[in-house]
């Protein structure tokens, strides 16, 4: 690692570079959870309350964090969660942050609402991208856009299912964040302060539904509507078993269901599909969820110890993705850190991010005595008073 390193060790430390130069409407979108932001911070605070025990005395160890999954090796147990509308956040970021994943052999999500196109990202991918699904109400615009990302190249689907309505968002309202961004005083101002943002806006092109916007077209089936409009009334769709099925015959590749946090859910879901991924939306759903850290252990205990959860929700640190590996995950996703790098130091931040990550969780398993990724289910954990939630089932 570079000297990036001495500068900014943590993810953390990044963060207040990254709100700096990204205009206020972009940091909100970025950082905000929903209602009175219960459920971002208690997913910070269930991880305080996770312990490990070390074990020494068993000589020299070489931890290897490479790990499999649907019978393909990444480099590392945690990827790119999807993450809508990246490039408001940072110009080009679908694009920057799909070299860095391919670069460091861990896998990239595209979210249904990217602003650069499934096709494009599609290019940069090798082959090796997850396509993230926001089922679409419209059967016609969800069967072409799953032959998009097949014909573009993405291997693993993502359904999510955790937005039967869109949450109230209030940060957001406030701060006034669009697709486009607003074209006011005060969105020029916000963005006229972050000159780096504002000169990547211009050679990027304004921030749109890369994706999406095609069908909003009156020429496409069912009849237009303004795009930001048309994009929001596809994403709230009540997801049922029998639209389970009907993707799942069509997608040839694993599917992964994001968003479950109910045991009875887990359960019912390992007959549907090849991986639950459990999540809150990183707190953007219901604020008055519980951590997916909270609810993994009995999950896992639920569905037994072959079938893969991949976990994501308040991951920031190699800590954290160890925490998230010993309670039973496969696979830890996280959204926010990813995009801090990006927004704090541009490209090689995303690729610092990673670096961290990985030498941190790689810190820990040598501290630990464990060689790979599989032995740190068998650590001693101790979990704190005010970890345990009573009556899950
Ligand atoms: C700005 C933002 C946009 C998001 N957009 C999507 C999306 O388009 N599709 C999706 O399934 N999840 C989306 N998520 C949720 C992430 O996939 C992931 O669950 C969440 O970011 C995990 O929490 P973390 O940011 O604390 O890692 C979004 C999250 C954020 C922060």
């Amino acid at each position: 690692m570079s000297s990036l390193v001495d500068k900014y060790p943590r993810v953390s430390d990044m963060v207040g570079v990254a709100k700096r130069r990204m205009p206020h409407f972009a940091a909100e979108y970025l950082f905000a959870g929903t209602g009175y932001d219960e459920a971002l911070e208690n997913n910070r605070k269930a991880f305080n309350e996770v312990f490990l025990v070390p074990q020494y005395l068993k000589g020299t160890v070489n931890p290897n964090l490479k790990t499999k999954l649907f019978g393909y090796e990444y480099d590392a147990p945690f990827g790119m969660a999807p993450v809508g509308m990246t490039s408001l956040m940072w110009p080009g970021a679908e694009i920057a942050l799909s070299k860095m994943s391919v670069k460091n052999n861990i896998p990239f999500s595209l979210s249904t609402v990217s602003c650069t196109s499934v096709e494009e990202v599609g290019k940069h991918l090798d082959g090796n991208g997850w396509f993230q699904l926001y089922p679409p109400a419209d059967k016609v615009i969800r069967n072409d856009l799953l032959k998009r990302a097949k014909d573009s190249g993405f291997k693993n689907l993502i359904i999510t299912a955790d937005i039967p309505a869109s949450s109230r968002r209030e940060r957001l309202r406030m701060a006034g964040v669009s697709v486009p961004p607003k074209n006011n005083l005060r969105t020029f101002f916000q963005a006229a302060i972050c000159p780096s943002w504002s000169i990547g806006t211009l050679i990027n092109g304004i921030p749109a539904f890369g994706t999406m916007d095609q069908y909003s077209d009156g020429s496409w089936h069912g009849n237009a509507k303004s795009k930001a409009g048309f994009a929001g009334s596809q994403m709230q769709r009540y997801l049922d078993w029998d639209y389970l099925k009907e993707v799942r015959d069509i997608w040839k590749g694993p599917i992964i269901l994001k968003g479950l946090m109910d045991i009875e859910d887990a359960i019912k879901t390992t007959k549907f599909v090849d991986a639950i991924y459990l999540s809150n939306h990183g707190g953007r759903q219901l604020d008055i969820a519980p951590s997916t850290l909270q609810i993994l252990p009995e999950i896992r205990k639920k569905v037994g110890s072959k079938f893969p959860i991949i976990i994501d929700s308040g991951f920031y640190s190699g800590q954290d993705i160890c925490k998230g590996l010993m309670l039973g995950a496969d696979f830890v996703m996280t959204g926010r850190p990813f995009i801090i790098g990006l927004a704090a130091l541009g490209a090689k931040g995303a690729n610092h991010v990673h670096d961290i990550l990985k030498d941190e969780l790689s810190n820990i398993m040598e501290q630990v005595c464990a060689e790979n990724v599989k032995e740190l289910k068998n650590q001693k954990v101790v979990l704190g008073n005010n970890f345990k939630l009573n009556n899950l089932n």
